[in-house]
């Protein structure tokens, strides 16, 4: 079958429609057509070459999906073939101590669906039965593929790890990502006062369409912790996301209030900075890191999903056919939300 994905490690250019031979579903596995698949920014550190995670080539990226139920293997009884499903990207062993806990995040054994294994970007993908869950009614393959990872993941930062409590303040930084759109609904869900930081004006409306409460444009004249700190009325942010790293996290630490978290689960600018431990400990404030979900996150959030309170925000949905040029919206400066491909033919 024909995926969209790369035959060697590299830039954009070495972005292909590949073949790789059709899966077939195992014991406990089921097989889904799919009819939308999303990029994440994973795709484009795969599609780079990540050290310690060998994959076979070529390889087909996409971590998010949605389809129908295709085949299902062995031991999978409760999933009728035509179902409308989307998946959950995260896999986990089931057996290590972390997953006996009921911390699959943790998992020793943990692996991603596209980075790890062959991803969604082709007509068909194979995925264990415990990953997939029933498309919500009325929502469209579209949603279901743009919503899974960026909210699983905006989900643990903000109620786990970040422990947003209601009435704090939050900030996001960046806007137009699909993990800003994702984080900014999470924060209001959790009842936080929510402001989004962008180098960019002109996601304002926007960004408050989906619930900030404030959005700051940060520049050289108007840094982040300045900004924030204005905000905040010189209190302080109690919980700033910040997937940006090294161009913005010394100042997201600069920002926290007393007892603040920054939470960490991102480097797209850059992955080494430099802190002030001083403030740190004064300010009794913590840096947290943090990636993908617990299936029981996963489960809460795909609850708020069907039930309407979090909704995916697509900036383009486009035929399987134009793949490539939907990647390259990644760099585009007007992004705003996910970029989906529909229909892989086959
Ligand atoms: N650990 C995990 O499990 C996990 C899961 C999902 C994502 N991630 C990571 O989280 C990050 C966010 O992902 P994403 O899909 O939302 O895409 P993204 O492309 O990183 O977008 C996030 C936003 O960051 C801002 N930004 C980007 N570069 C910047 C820079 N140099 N300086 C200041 N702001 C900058 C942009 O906002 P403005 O243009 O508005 O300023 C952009 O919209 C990625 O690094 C991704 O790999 C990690
Ligand atoms: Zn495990």
């Amino acid at each position: 079958m024909r995926g969209f994905g790369f035959m060697e490690h590299g830039g954009t250019d070495r972005l292909a429609y590949v073949e790789i031979p059709e899966p077939a579903p195992g014991p406990e596995e089921v097989r889904i057509r799919v009819r939308a698949a999303a990029f994440n920014h994973l795709d484009r550190f795969t599609l780079g070459g990540i050290p310690g995670v060998p994959i076979a080539l070529p390889h087909v990226l996409g971590s998010d999906g949605s389809g129908t139920v295709d085949q299902v293997g062995e031991g999978v009884r409760d999933l009728p073939v035509g179902t409308k499903v989307l998946l959950n990207p995260g896999m986990w062993d089931g057996t290590c101590p972390a997953c006996v806990a009921g911390n699959e995040a943790l998992c020793r054994n943990y692996r991603i669906l596209g980075e790890h294994t062959q991803g969604s970007m082709a007509p068909f993908v194979v995925v264990p039965r415990r990953n997939v869950h029933p498309l919500p009614d009325g929502m469209t393959f579209v949603e279901g593929a743009a919503a899974p990872l960026v909210f699983l993941t905006s989900w643990r930062a903000l109620s786990t790890v970040g422990a947003v409590r209601p009435g704090e303040r939050v900030a996001v930084v960046g806007a137009g990502g699909g993990v800003p759109t994702a984080a900014v609904q999470v924060a209001k869900l959790l009842g936080a006062r929510v402001a989004v930081v962008s180098r960019s004006a002109s996601k304002e409306d926007r960004a408050r369409a989906i619930g900030a409460d404030a959005f700051l444009v940060i520049s050289e004249n108007r840094p982040l912790d300045r900004a924030l700190w204005e905000w905040s009325e010189k209190n302080g942010v109690d919980v700033i996301l910040d997937s940006v790293g090294a161009p913005t996290l010394p100042r997201s630490i600069r920002a926290l209030a007393r007892g603040g978290r920054v939470v960490v689960m991102g480097a797209t600018g850059g992955a080494t900075a430099e802190l002030d431990v001083r403030t740190l400990f004064w300010r009794q404030a913590s840096i947290r890191g943090t990636t993908m979900s617990s299936r029981a996150e996963f489960l809460e959030v795909y609850q708020h999903l069907a039930e309407g309170r979090l909704k995916a925000v697509v900036d383009t949905a486009v035929p399987f056919a134009r793949a490539e040029e939907a990647f390259r919206r990644f760099d585009a400066p007007d992004l705003f939300g996910k970029i989906v491909v529909q229909d892989p033919p086959g």
